[in-house]
């Protein structure tokens, strides 16, 4: 099939160059030069794995092309847009300008029969307004939400977990079957795929996201009780999490969530139930939003209590920037902002990080940035696990950084250490909800 992609981000980058390698004939259209210049030359704007090679096998194969020019999605069947929806600079809302901006683009290369899939997280009721300026071309509008996550983004696309369609009650079917023609090899494989009404497919997107955000937060409010009363969080998890309808996915206690969608998503989410008359159902997500936040200072507060009551003029290296391992997203870094509440109370801040450095400068060229793990870590009086890369979850041997460091105390902010292994080679080892 010939689609378009519009909006080169972290969504529609990798749907292109995914849908490319399924066989379709894919134009990525986007508004920003440098992307396009980036994405034709076959270089991938951002760092995710496996997106390189089916970028340039697309490439190669002629079936996958990027362009500043919107007249470039003319006779495509199916036009994806999956620019961003940030959050507004003075509220809690998504800015929905992008979307618009697409859409308005888009509509004079609309051909009746087309159809046009919002992929975009939207505020519930969108996508019911942007039909009303699709269908007098006579094209289309349903909504596909994506659940990619970063790290797993080409896997996500490709081997999705489920596949979501909300459509309008004119059309739906064949805009439906289209759908199911595009994800072939997913159909193939009996992928669920759940064709819904457009508010329904927009709202799951949401409520999905705020699910895992508030898993995390309740977790995380467990280990403030943990850190009251004694117990082990880590231990917690895996008790509770061995119950089926529990389950001990994003049951991870630490410094909490970040990133471009969870934080945002939720706060757009309270933000669109206030607009309908119904902030009070979804109150909870702005403790879950609390809850996240103070995760940072508890882990701030460690670095402190470890460094005997003060940070100021002591050297603290940060393990990770990146607000997740396998990616060099430092949008909403929890582990970037402890950095930086570090440095703020006179800390002499070192930051490492595989593949987020770059990212992190950028945002905050007042930190030190070094490269090489055992170079960060050398003369260290304190250092702190933020992002859990197995280079220092897994790789990083408590004796050998014993060796490169000049104090002994390790806070863990994400609970990935082996403590016993830490104490055994000298280390006070601080743990997040763990005594
Ligand atoms: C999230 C969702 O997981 C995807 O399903 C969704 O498609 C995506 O947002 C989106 O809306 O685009 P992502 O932001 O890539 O994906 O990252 P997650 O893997 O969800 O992690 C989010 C944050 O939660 C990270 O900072 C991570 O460190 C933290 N986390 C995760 C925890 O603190 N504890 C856990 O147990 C799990």
């Amino acid at each position: 099939m010939r689609l378009s992609v519009i909006g080169c981000g972290y969504l529609g980058a990798v749907h292109a160059a995914a849908m490319a390698s399924i066989g379709h004939d894919v134009v990525g259209i986007d508004v920003d030069k440098s992307k396009v210049a980036s994405l034709t030359a076959g270089r991938a704007p951002f760092f995710e794995p496996g997106l390189q090679q089916i970028l340039e096998s697309g490439l190669a194969s002629g079936r996958l092309t990027f362009t500043t020019d919107i007249a470039a999605a003319h006779g495509a069947d199916v036009h994806f847009v999956g620019v961003g929806t940030p959050q507004v600079r003075d509220g809690y809302a998504a800015d929905l300008t992008y979307v618009n901006a697409a859409i308005d683009a888009l509509l004079p290369h609309l051909r009746p029969g087309d159809v046009v899939a919002g992929k975009s997280t939207v505020p519930v009721g969108t996508a019911a307004a942007l039909a009303e300026r699709v269908e007098p071309t006579g094209a289309t509008l349903v909504w596909n939400p994506e659940f990619l996550r970063e790290g797993w983004a080409v896997k996500d696309t490709i081997d999705p977990d489920r596949l979501v369609v909300g459509v309008p009650v004119d059309g739906g079917e064949r805009a439906a079957q289209i759908l199911r023609e595009v994800y072939h090899t997913a159909v193939a494989k009996e992928t669920p795929f759940l064709v819904t009404d457009l508010a329904t497919a927009e709202l799951v997107k949401v409520a999905a996201n705020a699910f895992l955000a508030t898993k995390i937060s309740f977790i995380n409010a467990m280990a403030e009780i943990a850190e009251v009363s004694g117990a082990d969080v880590t231990q917690l998890a895996d008790a509770i999490g061995h119950d089926v309808r529990i389950g001990r996915r994003f049951l991870g206690a630490g410094i909490g969530f970040g990133g471009g969608c969870l934080p945002k998503d939720i706060r757009a989410f309270s933000a669109r139930a206030e607009e309908l008359g119904r902030s009070e159902s979804v109150a909870f997500l702005r403790e879950v939003d609390a809850i996240n936040l103070r995760r940072r200072d508890r882990a701030v507060q460690l670095v402190v209590e470890g460094l005997g009551g003060s940070v100021f003029k002591k050297n603290v290296t940060v393990l990770g920037a990146a607000f997740k391992p396998h990616s060099d997203d430092v949008r909403d870094s929890p582990a970037l902002d402890v950095a930086v509440r570090l440095h703020g109370l006179g800390a002499w801040v070192t930051i490492t990080d595989p593949a987020a450095i770059e990212n992190a400068r950028r945002l905050h060229p007042q930190l030190n940035y070094v490269e090489e793990r055992d170079e960060a870590i050398r003369g260290a009086d304190a250092i702190i696990l933020v992002t859990e890369w197995d280079e220092y979850r897994r790789e990083l041997d408590p004796s050998h950084a014993a060796e490169l460091a000049t104090g002994r105390v390790v806070v863990d902010g994400r609970n990935g250490l082996d403590a016993a292994a830490w104490r055994a080679a000298g280390w006070t080892y601080y743990g997040m909800g763990r005594p």
